[in-house]
């Protein structure tokens, strides 16, 4: 739809001033209407603004640069490695035990896996409990930051993939200058959505190495085994050339990190329209990218819980527990976030292309359903705008605008553009 989102932008402001992208999520929009207009990415997320920057103004490293860096992670690993061998000998051992037909220490490993969880008293019954303690204790020593090893080893990734992944993020705090700091950490996030094992592969939920009825899952565990022996290193140098390759914005691009209403409160420059891709479903995007977060952010989360039959655990997927909560996602604070957005957008007098998906997929367990209907958020948005246009967006791409208006409740599947007009 970035075409749409394109000629919507274009039909409301055809002057071409700055645009503000609200919620820029991968920054995958912003970096699209850069091409053409001076842009500012907000986004609540850390990392959504480290993805926005590494794309609006991407660090330009020449291959032999990008190498030398990943070189360097490498290196830092491989010292980190030797602290801690016994537990990267302990996942080669349950890599090799699947093979020959023994899944247990696998399962063992990404259901108790975890370092940070172990330490907080909820290892596993077993005696990999003491390579986890012996492990934490050897890290503790190391005076280098391990959070990622430490709190997803095992359980998201291959230990190794682990340390790597803290190596690379340690090379890419040193570099000073602000754009390549962006776009190493960004490589870096990139480098652990190709390393990660889990569920749809984001950070949801990981993956449960067993059938209900209590058997290790093999084919699974199999692919697991094979994916984690891909190495964040060379993934990371891989994503350092594709950045090194992007036209970059042609026009100034500027990613930042904020709520939408502090922005919008703040905001007394001169804006040409605004676009907004607030969330649509109830499933928050903090849960999808909580281990992106924490990288991005670099810092030590505490971890959430949970209660079940009185008994409180940490949570399975190991969120942080102050992970964004997003009023957009809480079905009786919708219509307030929205209005929220809408006056928002009219007092900085702006126009507002804001999209919003009508999806209903989800499964029979986890239904979606729509937190606003297409005419209720319509309605909603006349309160503030004096006229509001409804238009699908694969029909607008199409068409270029000449196809009929669309107004009251279209395509249940289709992404659809509100052109709202002061
Ligand atoms: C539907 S996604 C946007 C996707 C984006 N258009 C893209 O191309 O990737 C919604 C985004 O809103 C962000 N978000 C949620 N609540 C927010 C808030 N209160 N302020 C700013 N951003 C928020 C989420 O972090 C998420 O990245």
């Amino acid at each position: 739809v970035l075409d749409a989102i394109g000629d919507a932008v274009d039909l409301v402001d055809p002057a071409r001033g700055p645009v503000v992208d609200l919620f820029s999520g991968s920054g995958v929009v912003a970096a699209a209407l850069a091409r053409t207009r001076d842009v500012v990415a907000v986004d609540v997320q850390e990392y959504a603004r480290v993805l926005a920057s590494a794309l609006l103004a991407p660090a330009r490293l020449t291959y032999a640069e990008g190498d030398a860096l990943a070189a360097r992670a490498k290196a830092l690993a491989d010292e980190r490695t030797d602290a801690i061998q016994a537990l990267i000998r302990h996942e080669r051992l349950a890599a090799a035990a699947l093979v020959d037909g023994d899944a247990e220490p696998l399962c063992e490993i990404v259901e108790h896996g975890s370092l940070r969880a172990c330490e907080l008293g909820q290892g596993p019954d077993s005696a990999f409990a003491e390579v986890l303690e012996e492990a934490s204790e050897a890290l503790a020593c190391l005076p280098v930051d391990s959070t990622i090893m430490e709190y997803y080893g095992g359980v998201y990734f291959g230990y190794e993939q682990a340390l790597e992944l803290d190596a690379l993020l340690t090379v890419a705090r040193t570099l000073n200058d602000r754009e390549w700091r962006d776009t190493a950490i960004a490589a870096v996030l990139g480098a652990a959505s190709e390393c990660v094992t889990s569920v749809g592969s984001h950070f949801a939920q990981p993956i449960r190495p067993r059938a209900k009825d209590g058997q290790p899952k093999v084919r699974a565990l199999l692919t697991l085994a094979r994916r984690r022996k891909r190495s964040a290193t060379e993934a990371f140098a891989d994503r350092l050339r594709s950045y090194a390759r992007l036209s970059g914005a042609a026009s100034v691009g500027t990613a930042v990190r904020q709520d939408y209403r502090d922005f919008l409160e703040a905001c007394d420059g001169d804006v040409g329209v605004v676009y907004a891709d607030p969330p649509y479903t109830r499933d928050h995007y903090s849960r999808f990218y909580h281990v992106l977060e924490t990288m991005a952010r670099g810092d030590r989360p505490e971890l959430s819980t949970v209660t079940v039959a009185g008994r409180t655990s940490l949570s399975r997927g190991l969120y942080r527990q102050d992970r964004h909560q997003s009023s957009f996602s809480i079905r009786s604070q919708v219509p307030e976030a929205f209005r929220a957005l809408l006056d928002g957008v009219r007092r900085i007098a702006a126009p507002l292309v804001l999209s919003y998906s009508p999806c209903v997929g989800g499964t029979v367990a986890r239904p979606q359903p729509r937190m606003l209907t297409i005419p209720e958020l319509s309605e909603l948005a006349l309160e503030a705008f004096d006229s509001v246009d409804v238009v699908s967006a694969g029909r607008l791409s199409h068409s270029r605008f000449n196809a009929e208006r669309v107004n009251g409740e279209i395509d249940q599947e289709a992404e659809v553009l509100l052109i709202c007009r002061p």
